[in-house]
């Protein structure tokens, strides 16, 4: 038997033809001696039917019978069988194919499957398993619909990617996977050398210098899929191993990248959705987005803008700002418009709550007012002279019934906390619109941020930013840009040091030595002193734009076989123990912490 249709292609037009179905047995319910069977493949689902009183007299129903009792949930079959109209009032017009069947007239068990050991429907009433059982049985989990398509999804994002690209002359080049290590932020995961015992490779966490390297030998526009490994906690939008969409731009400033992403993401939009995506993507600085928003990546699909009022309360003699004031922290309001979606709802008890999320988030607290017919309402206004009271309700665009919320403390946190705030706000209220993409570009970023323990600077992106201007500053900017899609950060890059004697400067203001400069990345500046041109690129995060496309929780719900949040690969038991002779092959010797004496150490 060869299938001549997918168990998603027959419609009426099909009626009265013999068709041969091939695929796995979902369900199957007996009524009386008719059997009804549900057979699904990659592209959906048909209903089968054995029905003795139709089959034609030729057709040895014993024998028949026989056959699809062995038709177990999930086993593989294939059915030779007569396309016909269902019972009328039994079609089901949420399936493509709801309202033919095929009546049974030969079939085969092409294998057996063990009883599954969840439900794999797309039913409502099948209750999914938690994610470690579905990553265990991934192969299984993949049967179902949602997550087949969310696959299919993002194969047709990366092959659209892919055609733009092509027409606008990138090459794909692969860069290797066993490497020396690329300083991204997060730990390396290293591979031991069986040749060069004693020695690692890493395993890249971005290709950025081989591709910076690929500017250098000429390659001029270059793109890869490229699967990068980091060994950092997971999250929902972190993966120890993950896809990026990576590129690099020779003899390019920073609009040709800015605008070559925003053509090729509207190429997709158009290949995805028919419809035109609005570009250019609005620019924010960092400034503006901490200082408004709270964020680096700020939500622009909903209002709440944080406001500094610490210059008009300074003077106010309310001992918590007074304070705060005193140690140089700062004051930021939000206003709940009463006129948004939800907004009337936020009474004392909410406030409450929210005052008590304040304080989980490390906020002292939170301070409120309710805004009157033309005044301020709490249990502080009485600290606040008319005049203050005004310059508020004018600043923070205050009208009768709105509340209004402070937080005060240290400028970090409480910008951080006022981000969070907002978000809160937003997904409490139902504010954020369903089906509603903001793109935005985060511009003006710093070169380096200095670490709160320790003091010293650390490179905002990574040390492969151009500065703007002057090297002296550490307050001074870098050439980079971030891709923002609603308030998760998609993709990030920027235009590179192609003067070795530059890039050498910022390791050094990153605090290396002569010495280790050399040794890191003396191959590096090698290759610049060969006639770098200025160059420039960008990496998306496929994994992160898909789920975001897709209006998915987690990353993992749209990779085939994703590590669970443990970092670990359920479905083939990784990462796991070696025997020793692979470890001595290697010259490795590894020791379990319990089972370590510490005075052989010593
Ligand atoms: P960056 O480190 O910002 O830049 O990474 C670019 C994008 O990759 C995605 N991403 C991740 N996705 C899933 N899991 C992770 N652990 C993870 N880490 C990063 C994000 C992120 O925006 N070489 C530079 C790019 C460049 O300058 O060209 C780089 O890797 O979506």
């Amino acid at each position: 038997m060869k299938r001549t249709h997918t168990c998603g292609e027959l419609r009426p037009e099909h009626l009265g033809q013999e068709v041969c179905l091939q695929g796995w047995v979902r369900f199957s319910r007996d009524h009386g001696g008719v059997l009804f069977f549900d057979l699904a493949d990659a592209y959906g689902i048909t209903q089968l039917v054995y029905d003795p009183e139709d089959v034609d007299d030729g057709v040895d129903k014993e024998a028949l019978l026989g056959i699809v009792h062995t038709f177990s949930r999930e086993s593989v079959v294939s059915v030779n069988g007569l396309v016909r109209e269902r019972v009328p009032g039994t079609e089901d017009d949420r399936n493509a194919t709801g309202r033919v069947e095929v009546l049974i007239t030969d079939a085969e068990l092409l294998n057996h499957s063990r009883a599954p050991p969840f439900e794999l429907g797309d039913q409502k009433e099948f209750l999914l398993p938690g994610e470690d059982m579905r990553l265990r049985y991934r192969y299984l989990d993949l049967r179902r619909t949602e997550m087949a398509s969310a696959l299919r999804f993002r194969h047709r994002f990366v092959s659209l990617a892919r055609r733009f690209l092509e027409e606008e002359g990138f090459v794909e080049v692969e860069t290797p996977m066993l490497c020396r290590s690329t300083p991204e932020g997060a730990r390396d995961f290293l591979v031991p050398s069986r040749v060069h015992p004693g020695s690692f490779y890493a395993l890249p966490q971005s290709p950025q210098l081989f591709k910076q390297m690929l500017m250098v030998g000429g390659l001029d526009r270059y793109y890869q899929l490229a699967r990068c490994f980091r060994d950092e906690d997971s999250r929902a939008d972190r993966q120890p191993e993950f896809t990026q969409l990576d590129l690099e731009m020779s003899f390019v400033d920073r609009d040709d990248i800015i605008r070559a992403i925003e053509g090729m993401m509207a190429y997709i939009w158009k290949g995805l959705y028919g419809v035109e995506l609005q570009t250019p993507f609005p620019h924010i600085s960092f400034a503006e987005a901490m200082s408004r928003y709270g964020s680096d990546k700020p939500d622009l699909r909903f209002g709440l803008p944080l406001v500094d009022v610490t210059d008009i309360v300074r003077d106010a003699p309310y001992e918590i700002f007074q304070r705060i004031l005193a140690k140089e922290g700062v004051i930021v309001g939000v206003n709940v418009k009463s006129s948004l979606a939800g907004a009337e709802g936020v009474g004392r008890n909410e406030i409450d709550r929210l005052i008590a999320w304040a304080k989980k988030q490390g906020m002292g607290g939170m301070t409120w007012m309710r805004a009157t017919a033309d005044g301020l309402d709490s249990n502080i206004v009485k600290y606040f002279t008319p005049e203050v009271i005004a310059s508020l309700r004018q600043s923070m665009d205050a009208e009768e019934g709105d509340l209004l919320l402070f937080l005060a403390g240290p400028q970090k946190r409480v910008l951080e906390a006022g981000g969070l705030l907002r978000q809160k706000l937003a997904e409490d209220l139902g504010l954020i619109p369903e089906n509603s993409f903001q793109f935005l570009w985060l511009v003006d970023c710093p070169m380096f941020e200095k670490d709160a323990v320790t003091g010293r600077l650390d490179a905002f992106h990574h040390p492969f930013v151009r500065p703007c201007g002057d090297l002296e500053s550490s307050q001074m900017g870098g050439e980079s840009y971030d891709l923002v899609l609603n308030g998760v950060e998609l993709g990030s890059g920027s235009l590179r040091n192609h003067d070795p004697e530059v890039q050498r400067r910022i390791f050094r203001l990153l605090g290396m030595s002569d010495e280790k400069i050399e040794e890191d990345f003396g191959f590096f500046l090698e290759a610049l002193s060969y006639g770098a041109p200025p160059h420039g690129g960008i990496a998306l995060g496929i994994d992160r734009v898909i789920s975001i496309l897709l209006g998915k929780e987690s990353i993992r719900e749209v990779i085939a076989f994703p590590k669970n949040k443990k970092a670990q690969s359920l479905v083939d038991g990784s990462p796991r123990k070696v025997e020793d002779e692979k470890l001595s092959e290697l010259q490795i010797m590894s020791v379990a912490f319990d089972d370590l004496d510490l005075e052989d150490l010593e």
